[in-house]
C-alpha cells in the first residue's frame, strides 16, 4: 500500500456515484421549483412584459419542477437509496448555485435579469441530466434512462422557453434605448 493512500471508506457509508447525482438531480429540482415561485411572485408584483412569461406558464414550470422532484424521490426509493439524504455531489451543488436562487429572490432584481439568472440554472441542469442518462445506461437502468429522458426533454423545453423570454426583453430594452 502506498504510504498515503486513502483509507476505503466502508462501502455503506457513501452512496454509489449514480445514487449521489440522482440525490443532486433531486436537490436542484426543487431549487428550481423554489426558484420558479420566485420569478411567479416577482412577475405578480413588478408585472410582466410583451411576449414575457404569463402567470400560468410560470406556474407550470414550477410543477414540472416538482414533478421531475417526485419521480427522482421514486428512482432514488427504488435503487435503494434514501431521498432524505443531501448526498455529497447534491451540497456541493447547492453551494454552487446558491448565488443563483439569491440573485432572483432578491427584489432589486428586474424580471429579465431573473429569466437570465434561471437560463444558467437550466443550463447546468441539462449537463447534469446528459451525465447522467449516460450513467444508466452504462450501469444498464433502463427503467431510470427513460425518466431521466424525459426530465431532459422538459428541461430542454424550458431553456428554449427561457431564451424566448429573454430574446423578447432585449428586443423590448433596445427599442425603448
Ligand atoms: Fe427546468
Amino acid at each position: 500500500m502506498e504510504p498515503h493512500a486513502y483509507k476505503p471508506v466502508e462501502s455503506r457509508a457513501v452512496p454509489s456515484l449514480l445514487l449521489d447525482l440522482l440525490g443532486a438531480r433531486l436537490a436542484s429540482a426543487r431549487a428550481n421549483a423554489y426558484r420558479y415561485e420566485a420569478l411567479t411572485a416577482k412577475r405578480d408584483g413588478r408585472g410582466g412584459y410583451d411576449r414575457g412569461p404569463t402567470r400560468d406558464e410560470l406556474v407550470a414550470m414550477r410543477d414540472h419542477e416538482h414533478e421531475h422532484a417526485a419521480l427522482l424521490v421514486a428512482a432514488i426509493t427504488r435503487l435503494g437509496g434514501d431521498p432524505g439524504l443531501l448526498t455529497p455531489r447534491a451540497a456541493l451543488e447547492a453551494q454552487a448555485t446558491r448565488g443563483l436562487t439569491e440573485v432572483i429572490r432578491d427584489p432589486r432584481t428586474l424580471l429579465p435579469a431573473a429569466i437570465d439568472t434561471l437560463v444558467v440554472a437550466e443550463l447546468a441542469d441539462l449537463e447534469a441530466w446528459s451525465n447522467l442518462v449516460d450513467l444508466a445506461c452504462a450501469g444498464g437502468h433502463a427503467g431510470l434512462v427513460a425518466t431521466v429522458r424525459a426530465a431532459y426533454a422538459t428541461d430542454t423545453e424550458h431553456l428554449a422557453q427561457l431564451r424566448r423570454w429573454a430574446a423578447a426583453s432585449r428586443v423590448r430594452l433596445s427599442a425603448a434605448a
